[in-house]
């Protein structure tokens, strides 16, 4: 293996936001080894990473965070000096379906590789660290006002956020008690490129595209806080390389918007790009049954990482929006791929000799 500065594993690298953070991570760092561990359920894909997957200092590897022999030869095999935690299951509405799944990976997961990571490292765990990346949603659900920090009590009301947040939990308990070096990363909703479209905004983009009907929760009323996915990614960037030892970290975009907001303003978006009469779209919204136990507000303070880290959001959301919605009707053929399974084909193909 070549003499690189750092070898770390990115779990969860083939997914939405963890293929934006292997891209940032193989590209900015030529000198770290960066492998990509995915299990390649549903939401991962290997097509998200088709511009990486050549580059010297990448490697993908199959498999499950549950199987810990797999991962403990990974370990073995790679001597990581890092590992940078994304792999999950992620979408609430799935987890309303099916908790235990939620359960399995989120937290008997995240329990599993940090149980590995630890004897793998016993004895020489300076310089190491587990990066784990979290959610807001475990701080539960605001009112009108306010804001969550770091030092916000943890009160999860889905069994995504109560998974999550038991993963947390397992992180600080591996610090506290086994010195393992660790930080956590709380971030909001993330939006961008390889979205997949089971999520509010690329959901919307798709279903405008195909002038089928836009389902609004509720009456549209919840507040999320958005950040342009690749924003996420340079504060990992920034909290993997300066972060403090034991630490946590919000990250948000200081960017509150109404559900019912963002639907009309991708409508408006995209009548414009599509040549559509304006208000064309807005017509296929549709008010449908809430989510139950559905979180009103969430908004972060990302004062710390700003103050202490000097992180801050690059783009305004409108802008960040216009590209998203360009990088969708751009890439028609992915969204075909995702939602026709298409990219375990791909898998087997690039893989599979
Ligand atoms: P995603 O669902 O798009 O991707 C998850 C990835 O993990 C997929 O590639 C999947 O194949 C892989 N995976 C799932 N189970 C696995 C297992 N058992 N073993 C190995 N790989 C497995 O999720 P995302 O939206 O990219 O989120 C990534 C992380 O960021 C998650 O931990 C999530 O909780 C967190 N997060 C997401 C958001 C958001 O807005 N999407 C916001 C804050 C934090
Ligand atoms: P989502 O993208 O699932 O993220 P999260 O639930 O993790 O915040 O949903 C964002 C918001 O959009 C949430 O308040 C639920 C709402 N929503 C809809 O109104 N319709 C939909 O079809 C979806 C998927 C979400």
């Amino acid at each position: 293996m070549a003499d690189y500065t750092k070898k770390i594993m990115i779990t969860g690298g083939a997914g939405f936001i963890g293929s934006h953070v292997a891209r940032l991570f193989v590209k900015k760092y030529p000198q770290y080894l960066i492998v990509n561990l995915d299990a390649l359920t549903y939401a991962g894909n290997l097509e998200n990473l088709k511009d990486i997957e050549s580059s010297d200092n990448y490697v993908f590897e199959k498999g499950d965070i549950l199987d810990e022999r797999f991962i403990a030869g990974l370990f073995e095999k790679y001597d990581f000096d890092a590992v940078i935690h994304l792999a999950a299951e992620s979408h609430v509405d799935r987890s309303i379906i099916d908790p235990l799944a939620f359960v399995r990976t989120n937290v008997l997961g995240t329990a599993s590789l940090l149980n590995t990571a630890l004897q793998s490292w016993k004895g020489r765990l300076d310089g190491k660290l587990f990066y784990h990346v979290s959610t807001d949603e475990v701080y539960g659900s605001l009112g009108e006002e306010g804001f969550f920090t770091e030092e916000t009590p943890y009160d999860p009301r889905s069994p995504y956020s109560a998974s999550k947040a038991s993963s947390d939990h397992f992180v600080m308990a591996y610090h506290h008690t086994y010195g393992l070096p660790v930080v956590l990363s709380n971030c909001s909703n993330n939006y961008g490129s390889h979205h997949f479209p089971e999520k509010l905004i690329p959901l919307m983009i798709n279903n405008i595209r195909n002038k089928k009907s836009l389902p609004v929760y509720g009456k549209g009323a919840n507040v999320r806080d958005w950040l342009y996915v690749e924003d996420h990614a340079r504060a990992i960037d920034t909290i993997f390389h300066k972060g403090k030892n034991g630490e946590k970290y919000n990250i948000g975009g200081f960017n509150e918007w109404k559900n019912i907001d963002i639907v009309y303003l991708l409508c408006s978006i995209m009548d414009k790009k599509l040549g559509r009469p304006e208000g064309e779209s807005a017509k296929l919204i549709t008010f449908v049954k809430d989510r139950p136990g559905h979180d009103l507000r969430y908004a972060i303070d990302a004062t710390k990482l700003n103050k202490e880290l000097g992180w801050e959001p690059s783009l305004q959301f409108e802008e960040g929006l216009e590209k998203t919605v360009d990088w969708y009707l751009q890439n028609e053929d992915w969204i075909k791929h995702v939602t026709s399974g298409d990219y375990q084909r791909y898998y087997d193909v690039q893989y599979v000799k």
